[in-house]
């Protein structure tokens, strides 16, 4: 399907030709993340929420056995009684439908409530602050002491704080609680004091200290450990979560954003729930705080070709939106542009604005479509979308999607279609084996240059052992060297949390206490944090070049000046590399930064055995003309800086 690039054009490729030593320019946006809400990534993992279930939208349909009360828990202990009951026929919003009413017939010794238990406990660090809030409407119509406590599972007060209500109609409450102590898994509970019946709604706690002191935010930890990537991009908020289980699953991007209260939850295609808590807002935001670009994908308007696994039996589950709709949907697409870019006196920018964000987000990029199976209806919509936002939006760079795998009928065709349409850049996925990267480190290079661009939105190599990541790594440099071509790259997922894996393998595993980034993690933080937009080909060299467990590269980043020098070794053997920077005008001794990664090559990195493979990094004299001998399975990176390099 791939045409071989003629001599004619590739020479045109590199540019930057110097004295000594030709370049070419390669992509600058090219490692990135990829962030979807599967094994707990979002709610309960990254969103920094506390209590689980806190609307009480919990359904059957999430996961069998679950209800509006899954994660709560009546509680009566100072011998008073009452009763809780859901309900729907009031709601705060008709997005929320249920919420509870609390009714106390006699309030005993400590009144009567409910305890949350969190996402499997509630971790708390003495001293630390958190923000309770709850929306509560008195039925009984008179105000009612509330107590709200953090408490140990045997019953001990770890910090507490009381309000009073005062409104018949649905009111927000806000309160603070400072622990006293540091505990993994404290209860939440809300007394109610006196006889009465409430009704209550979007119960909430949050950590004060979130990434960057965002409210509604994110987990310092976790945040923390993404942007320490230093990300170019980041995907949201899937993979498979994006078009869904059934067209009613599809995520629909505008039900996610403004007060929490109104969002409209649902059913997680990884079998749980979606608060939509982490909405479009706290993408935007999360990626500016981090300095990376937002990646948006938007379904096709097509559900997931597995929906209702259909493909257990070999079938296909796609559903594809009536035509009737499809004005109404490709409108949503484009107002998505507006509220990321709009000016605050649009009606969408106006939204942005008003959730604190007046300045834009300066979107660039749009994904239409995740893996879909390559169906007419499928094609008819997508071009329905695309030629859409090119003609509204011409400056926003439309990503394709072709299909799940590298090969196979929806990659042929999602890439026939992609030449057909002139789609500039085209989402590829593989999960496989070690060896498939080894044996395809030449895959892009013969790709077609006039044709649309690669962007590698999902790939890992099916394990968290030294020897997947290192095959990563000799990977990442093919990407490295066709960074013409391949524009972005992010490895997927990113998150786990240990208790709901739900896909393997992952970049960072977590528990509510800990973040456990694996050796994967390394590898990409080591490309991402040394990026170059040129690529110098020849500057490193192995005697044997037919040897697929060795990755090369030279890059340059033209803003410091630095070169970088990549040399990833998946073998059992050490390997004789030569570096010629004579070329690139390095003096006769350099000053270098060296970053290693290397050891037991099949270890898994897990929680129990926190991988002791991370990066060394040390400062090293080179010359211009140095022979390294590189370890077997390692990758050592070589930063020299840019006073020593050509422009
Ligand atoms: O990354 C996990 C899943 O793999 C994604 O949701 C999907 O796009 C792919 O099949």
């Amino acid at each position: 399907m791939k045409k071989v690039i003629s001599l004619g054009i590739m020479v045109t490729l590199f540019v930057g030709v110097t004295n000594a030593q030709q370049s070419k320019k390669i992509s600058d946006n090219l490692f990135g993340v990829f962030f979807e809400d599967i094994s707990y990534s979002a709610d309960g993992g990254l969103y920094a929420e506390l209590l689980q279930n806190r609307s009480f939208e919990y359904s059957a349909n999430d996961k069998k056995g679950w209800n509006p009360l899954t994660g709560w828990e009546y509680t009566n202990k100072g011998f008073g009684y009452g009763t809780v009951s859901v309900e729907t026929a009031m709601p705060i919003s008709t997005n929320n439908r249920h919420y509870i009413e609390l009714k106390v017939e006699e309030e005993g010794k400590e009144g009567v409530g409910l305890i949350n238990f969190g996402y499997g406990g509630i971790a708390i660090k003495a001293g630390d602050k958190y923000d309770f809030s709850c929306f509560i409407r008195q039925i009984s119509n008179k105000s009612i002491p509330i107590k709200v406590i953090l408490q140990s599972k045997k019953g001990e007060i770890l910090g507490e704080s009381t309000f009073n209500t005062k409104s018949d109609k649905w009111e927000k409450y806000t309160a603070v609680i400072t622990a006293t102590k540091t505990y993994d898994s404290a209860q939440f509970v809300l007394l109610a004091k006196e006889k009465s019946k409430l009704a209550l709604d979007a119960i909430s706690l949050f950590p004060q200290n979130t990434f960057k002191n965002r409210p509604n935010g994110l987990r310092t930890d976790l945040a923390t450990l993404i942007a320490d990537l230093h990300p170019k991009f980041m995907r949201f908020p899937g993979g498979c979560l994006v078009h869904g289980d059934g067209l009613g699953n599809m995520y629909r991007w505008k039900n996610t954003i403004g007060p929490i209260e109104n969002r409209l939850e649902q059913r997680n295609i990884w079998n749980y729930h979606q608060t939509a808590g982490l909405g479009f807002f706290e993408y935007f935001q999360f990626c500016e705080d981090m300095g990376a670009q937002p990646l948006p994908i938007l379904p096709a308007a097509v559900s997931c070709q597995n929906s209702g696994e259909t493909w257990i039996v070999g079938g296909t589950g796609q559903r594809a939106l009536p035509m009737a709709e499809m004005q109404a949907y490709i409108q949503d697409v484009l107002d998505l542009i507006e509220y990321a870019n709009g000016l605050p006196t649009t009606v969408w920018g106006a939204k942005r604005a008003e959730a604190g964000h007046p300045a834009p987000f300066n979107l660039k990029y749009v994904g239409v479509g995740n893996e879909d199976k390559m169906t007419p209806e499928f094609k008819e919509r997508f071009e329905m979308i695309y030629d859409a936002v090119k003609k509204t939006h011409p400056e926003i760079t439309v990503v394709g999607t072709v299909g799940p795998a590298p090969i196979g009928e929806d990659f042929e065709k999602g890439w026939e279609l992609a030449n057909k349409l002139s789609v500039p850049i085209v989402d590829e996925h593989y999960y496989e084996e070690p060896k498939w990267f080894l044996n395809n480190t030449h895959r892009y290079d013969n790709y077609d240059r006039t044709h649309s661009k690669v962007y590698i939105g999902e790939y890992a190599s099916r394990g968290n052992s030294l020897y997947n990541a290192l095959s990563e790594a000799v990977f990442m440099t093919s990407i490295e060297r066709n960074g013409d071509v391949v524009q972005m790259a992010s490895y997927a997922p990113l998150l786990a949390k240990l208790s709901n894996i739900s896909w393997h393998p992952d970049m960072i595993f977590f528990s509510n206490t800990k973040v456990v980034p694996s050796v994967n993690y390394y590898v990409q933080q080591l490309f991402s944090t040394n990026q170059g937009d040129l690529y110098f080909p020849n500057v490193l060299v192995t005697a044997d070049t037919n040897d697929s467990t060795v990755g090369l590269s030279c890059v340059k980043d033209s803003k410091t000046g630095d070169q970088i020098l990549k040399i990833a070794n998946a073998g059992s053997n050490a390997k004789i590399v030569t570096a010629n920077l004579k070329k690139l005008g390095v003096s006769k001794s350099a000053l270098a930064q060296k970053q290693s990664l290397s050891g037991k090559p099949k270890e898994e990195n897990t929680i129990a055995d926190t991988s002791k493979v991370i990066p060394i990094v040390s400062e090293v004299t080179i010359n211009n003309n140095f022979t390294f001998e590189s370890p077997a399975y390692s990758l050592t990176i070589f930063r020299i800086k840019g006073t020593t390099s050509i422009k």
